[in-house]
């Protein structure tokens, strides 16, 4: 196949950030037959590509490894190697934008990258072509960080913790408690704040900011941030507007298990995502919680993290839990006996609990999780946060009938049914999301 434009796309290898980018590139490769796209991750990408490629037809779209930064032998802290990759980049991407180019005898007319790699901005503009990020997280969280040199001079001011940052549009009722840490650079200056930091500055030099979510959602902070940028494109939720087909990978019984559970919206569906565990406190008293309760549950929880398991806890709920180490959340989140989501509130997993219609109860760990928290309390109104910050037995079980049965909680199921809507006609032939992926596919199609 002859290919007549060549699009660099380069991932940042941390957390769930490159798989929705990859999301991102099949969905534009499918209306893109003549475009080929280069997508550079850390070494494990190549195969996580082309083991997927037996069952779609993604030819237009290769592999290549770019070097993570790590000595041989790593063995440090996700943090560490998030600040040793960022120390190798962008020359282990430029050198492997070279290699590709080389291959296929094509330079490059476009780069879309993770948000992250603001550096991408300087690549593109060095060969005069378009860059497109793609932030991987909501709109709500963009401006926070858009908006950080005001926050930081607000917070010198006065005493600010419990105060509103009710100078930016869209997110007033938020504190400055509930701000991703990484805005607040001088008590914090991670190589992952600093980086973030740059992406703030050089984000208006992009040709559009791309995002999964749609405008509906923080359509107020959306106004805000398409007067900020040349373009601000929200595409999503990619899960409803390119649903998969494939059968998930269910080896832990998950789906027959929850098509046992005779009772609509009765399951509570438990998981913090890929990259953390709560602490061990944390897990007894949900755990207790749960026992006390004995609503059905299905938790997915890492195997060194069982170990905290209360002693008695797998056999005292066998009846009416059931605990695995991985599971096929958006089919789990999907299927109608499950009413509730436990979640780390990252925001694949909050966007996977909105188009399913699932309220949630919030357990955030870091980066924009707090806020996202917030935003499912007290902008959507589609779930709670536990009191505290962290899991306590009685919090626990009150925030779960809260949410699953009272009164009170009615409006919070309701409203998440409202806003899943919502998302299912931005995704509709003439919403906008995917008017927005149009004008997408037109940038990334012009010829340098
Ligand atoms: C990207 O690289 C990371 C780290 O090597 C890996 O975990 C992830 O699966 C890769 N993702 C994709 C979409 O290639
Ligand atoms: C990636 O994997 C494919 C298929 O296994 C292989 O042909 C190709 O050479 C690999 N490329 C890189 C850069 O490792």
């Amino acid at each position: 196949m002859a290919f007549h434009l060549h699009i660099g796309v380069l991932a940042f290898p941390f957390g769930t950030h490159a798989a929705p980018l990859l999301a991102l590139v099949r969905r534009l490769s499918a209306s893109t037959p003549g475009i080929r796209f280069s997508f550079f991750n850390s070494s494990a990408s190549n195969s996580t590509i082309f083991s997927a490629r037996v069952s779609d037809s993604c030819d237009n779209i290769r592999a290549y490894d770019v070097w993570d930064g790590t000595p041989e032998g790593f063995s440090g802290s996700h943090f560490e190697a998030v600040g040793l990759f960022l120390n190798a980049s962008p020359g282990n991407f430029e050198k492997a934008i070279e290699v590709a180019e080389g291959e296929i005898g094509l330079k490059v007319s476009c780069l879309i990258s993770d948000a992250f790699l603001y550096f991408a901005c300087d690549l593109a503009e060095k060969r005069g072509v378009p860059w497109v990020p793609f932030w991987t997280a909501a709109s709500s969280s963009l401006s926070a960080h858009i908006y950080t040199d005001a926050i930081q001079n607000a917070e010198g001011s006065a005493e600010t913790a419990d105060k509103p940052v009710s100078f930016i549009p869209g997110l007033s009722m938020v504190h400055f408690t509930d701000l991703p840490p990484e805005i607040f650079l001088d008590k914090n200056p991670s190589p992952l704040a600093l980086t973030i930091y740059n992406m703030v500055k050089n984000l208006p030099k992009s040709t559009a900011v791309v995002l999964n979510s749609f405008e509906e959602i923080d359509p107020i902070i959306t106004k805000d941030l398409k007067s900020k940028f040349q373009h601000f494109l929200n595409i999503g939720p990619s899960i409803l507007s390119s649903p998969t087909s494939t059968n998930p990978d269910d080896e832990n019984g998950c789906l027959s298990w929850l098509e046992k559970q005779t009772r609509p919206k009765s399951v509570i569906y438990i998981s913090f995502g890929t990259v953390i565990s709560p602490p061990g406190n944390e897990i007894v008293a949900l755990s207790e919680a749960l026992e006390a309760l004995k609503l059905p549950f299905l938790w997915s929880l890492k195997d060194h993290a069982k170990k905290t398991l209360p002693q008695g806890f797998l056999e005292k709920t066998r009846d009416f839990g059931k605990i695995v180490s991985w599971a096929p959340q958006l089919q789990v989140l999907g299927h109608s006996s499950v009413g509730l989501f436990v979640t780390h509130c990252g925001w694949n997993s909050v966007l996977e609990s909105i188009s399913s219609g699932v309220p949630m109860i919030c357990r955030p760990f870091f980066g924009d999780q707090k806020l996202n928290g917030k935003m499912v309390e007290d902008a959507w109104k589609i779930g709670v946060r536990v009191k505290g910050g962290g899991f306590g037995k009685s919090e626990t079980i009150e925030a779960l009938n809260y949410v699953m049965s009272s009164e009170a909680g009615k409006e919070i199921r309701e409203n998440v049914h409202k806003l899943k809507e919502k998302a299912e006609n931005a995704v509709k032939l003439e919403g906008s999301s995917t008017k927005n992926f149009k004008t997408l596919l037109q940038i990334i199609s012009a010829p340098k």
